[in-house]
């Protein structure tokens, strides 16, 4: 694409402000930014003018879950039938790495935070002791692949090279990266990141399976013959991975995935409730339940929407392989994107200025016809790291850690 091109697209889709600066440029930016004109997905760009349309759901249903207590009962035989699933190398396993944590504000990937307090501790280490517990159970490994982003690929990389990859055989764990998507402002218009960059952001943690394709990471997965996939996020520090008891129930529930959920806390805690949308297994989000649905009681007295997602799912690869291709809803988001204004200052925002646009993993529930949610204990599963401080920090993480017995 040249200069005469890029402008007479940009005027048509009115961003012509973003060859403002082209004159002051070395060709070699030039070419950089021309490139990055051409490869946009005015798909995702042009969602921002969406962003107020309501989206409206379908009728909402409970779904049953298999309660902690059902799982405690039938724990050998759900053990044995994920450690059969293990050993037979059926699990893999994909840690989503590739969000930018900008609640946390710590300037590394989150998976290199240390949760230590005497010693270190990184997440990244601790999501693999908790995966060697399961596969040491099993006597053997599960490959897995972590999904990075562009801003944080290197870094992530060279941190598990330099600590010898926490123990687990290197063989088993690939990396790849997932796409990138303009950002923009509250009207539409593409945020500059310098005179010779468009603002990107990770695409949300909806493409992996379309990232490892693209990444030919799939060509490993039919080369080992996996069945199921184990996708979980980088920031709980409590979260188990592989963990057969799941696995197990899983199978035997004759689902296509399965969800480990925890009993929400409060009606109106701020997590998403697995439940039926439509007859098909469906996530909503705290703020779109009604205060009633929010509140409604089942006779022994349980939240009738009462089981919140962790984001771990297990998937049937085969499920994942027809999804392939599938569109999926897109999210618009809401933050704090630091960018270059129009006059070529750096501004640093404090509040949200612009949209983020995301794919989210939790639509491949709904799009998948069958998940079985599983409780797990919340205090024993479920230590996430999302804030600085307060609820969902690391100090809150911390102490959840301790009760586990965790040294830290
Ligand atoms: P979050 O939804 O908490 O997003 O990610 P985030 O980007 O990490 O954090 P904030 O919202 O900016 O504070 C949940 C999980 O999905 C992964 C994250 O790394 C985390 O494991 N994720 C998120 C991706 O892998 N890619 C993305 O584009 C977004």
């Amino acid at each position: 694409m040249n200069y005469t091109q890029a402008y007479e697209l940009l005027k048509h889709k009115g961003q012509t402000h973003i060859l403002d600066f082209f004159d002051s440029l070395t060709e070699k930016d030039r070419q950089r930014l021309l490139a990055q004109i051409e490869h946009i997905d005015w798909s995702v760009v042009e969602a921002a003018g969406r962003k107020n349309e309501t989206k409206s759901r379908g009728k909402t249903e409970p779904l049953n879950a298999i309660e902690a207590a059902e799982m405690e009962r039938k724990k050998d035989a759900f053990h044995s039938l994920g450690i059969k699933a293990i050993r037979d190398k059926k699990v893999g396993c994909v840690l989503l790495a590739g969000g930018q944590g900008t609640r946390l504000g710590f300037d590394k990937p989150k998976g290199m935070l240390n949760i230590g307090i005497n010693r270190k501790l990184y997440l990244f280490e601790m999501l693999i002791c908790n995966l060697m517990k399961n596969t040491r159970d099993a006597e053997t490994t599960v490959p897995l692949y972590i999904m990075t982003s562009d801003k944080n690929h290197e870094d992530t990389v060279t941190f598990f090279q330099e600590h010898n990859f926490f123990g687990y055989p290197k063989e088993d764990i690939s990396f790849f990266i997932q796409e990138m998507v303009p950002c923009t402002d509250f009207h539409g218009k593409i945020l500059m990141e310098n005179p010779s960059a468009i603002c990107m952001s990770p695409n949300g943690n909806g493409g992996w399976y379309t990232s490892m394709q693209n990444a030919g990471i799939l060509e490993d997965v039919k080369k080992r013959g996996l069945e199921w996939m184990n996708v979980f996020s980088v920031d709980n520090a409590l979260q188990q991975i592989a963990d057969p008891a799941f696995i197990g129930a899983t199978i035997d529930s004759g689902c296509v995935s399965g969800a480990k959920v925890v009993r929400k806390a409060s009606p109106d805690e701020r997590v998403g409730v697995l439940c039926l949308e439509d007859g098909r297994p469906s996530i909503v989000e705290y703020y779109e339940m009604t205060q009633e649905m929010a509140n409604l009681r089942k006779p022994n007295g349980d939240l009738v929407y009462g089981f919140g997602v962790t984001l771990n799912y297990l998937f049937r690869v085969d499920m994942l392989n027809e999804m392939l291709g599938a569109n999926m809803p897109l999210h618009i988001v809401e933050k704090k994107i630091p960018y270059m204004d129009r006059e070529g200052n750096y501004i640093k925002p404090d509040k949200p200025n612009g949209y983020k646009f995301e794919t989210l993993v939790l639509d491949m529930v709904h799009m998948s016809h069958s998940c079985i949610p599983c409780e797990v204990i919340r205090d024993k599963e479920f230590a996430p790291i999302k804030n600085a401080s307060g609820v969902d920090s690391p100090e809150s993480a911390r102490k959840l850690l301790a009760a586990n017995g965790i040294e830290l």
